[in-house]
């Protein structure tokens, strides 16, 4: 394999045999964490900055991309926008790890740290408002808006979903992580036009609002929201199941010693999820889940025990911000 630029390493039919996984059955993760960059958002970022050139709305060397991201999507859209041509700012706030602020900024992008949350919205609002800003006065400037951004569910279904469907003759459950639900949205609507009968399972932490649950203090990054995604209107799942910060921990920790591979904190809860639907399987059932990044980024908090015990089973009054 020849590439030609760093944004062509994404991996798009790696699949892990979790034999005997849930009641003796195997399960199939599709793994989105050895894409460079580190996570599914490489193939969001690829898909949100194409549908802009594609609707001839962004232009190499003359427009500025812009997004509020803490995390995966922004260190996958400065690659991206790096690669092609364009100047990226992203608007993050305090709770970003700081590895991916470095990675950011080592890419070319143009990092704001907002420095105190809004009053009544917190550090998403604050974000929001600082974007507004930018976008009155930077020319030639767009903001993606990933929460409702219809580029992000398209690129799911048109990759993601079209991937696990290449893999297998039929699926009957796939569990999905919730952030945006662009990857939730995607795969449901292209893997419900092969597999009508499929299930399709939506995965969100203790505390997000995404599927009507009540608002509470979450750590874990990825998936949650503290306030509903308009791509998530779109979206019908057949089943919401909910898992707690700590059971997700605890299904991280089981899986590096039991499969041998860290993974990410929104990996750990498709797999708690996964686990609790187990009576639910059939003998012959295909279930196929996400894991959306690995478990490297995550050492110093969800693998690190006195992290745990501050930030999980006794946290202090404190919580991330989308
Ligand atoms: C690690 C991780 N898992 C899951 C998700 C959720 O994906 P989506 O935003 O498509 O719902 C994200 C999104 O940023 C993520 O970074």
């Amino acid at each position: 394999m020849i590439i030609d630029s760093s944004a062509q390493l994404v991996f798009p039919d790696l699949f892990y045999r979790l034999k005997e996984f849930a009641a003796g059955r195997d399960a199939f993760l599709k793994l989105e964490g050895f894409n460079v960059t580190g996570s599914i958002k490489l193939k969001t970022a690829i898909g949100m900055i194409e549908d802009l050139e594609e609707r001839g709305i962004a232009t190499p060397n003359e427009t500025t991309i812009i997004e509020s991201s803490s995390g995966n999507l922004g260190i996958a859209l400065s690659l991206v926008c790096a690669s092609k041509g364009y100047r990226f700012i992203c608007v993050t706030d305090p709770n970003a790890n700081n590895a991916n602020l470095i990675g950011m900024q080592l890419y070319g992008a143009e990092v704001i740290v907002v420095d105190k949350p809004d009053p009544k919205t917190g550090y998403l609002g604050r974000r929001l408002q600082v974007i507004d800003k930018i976008l009155q006065v930077e020319p030639n400037s767009i903001w993606l808006n990933q929460y409702a951004n219809i580029a992000n569910k398209m690129t799911h279904k048109n990759t993601t979903a079209a991937e696990i469907a290449r893999e297998f003759d039929k699926v009957d459950w796939v569990f999905v992580g919730a952030g945006t639900t662009g990857t939730l949205c995607g795969v449901a609507e292209g893997l419900r036009e092969k597999f009508p009968n499929i299930q399709v399972i939506a995965v969100e932490p203790e505390g997000s609002v995404t599927f009507g649950g009540k608002p509470g203090r979450r750590a874990i990054p990825g998936i949650g929201t503290s306030v509903k995604p308009k791509l998530a209107q779109s979206i019908d799942p057949d089943e919401v199941i909910t898992i707690s910060e700590l059971a997700t921990i605890e299904a991280c920790h089981a899986f590096a010693k039991d499969y041998h591979l860290l993974v990410g904190g929104s990996t750990g809860s498709v797999l708690a999820a996964i686990k609790e639907k187990a009576s639910a399987f059939a003998q012959s059932d295909t279930i196929v889940a996400i894991s959306p990044d690995l478990g490297d980024k995550y050492l110093d908090t969800i693998y690190d025990p006195s992290w745990v015990d501050a930030n999980i089973r006794c946290p202090a009054k404190t919580s991330i911000s989308v």
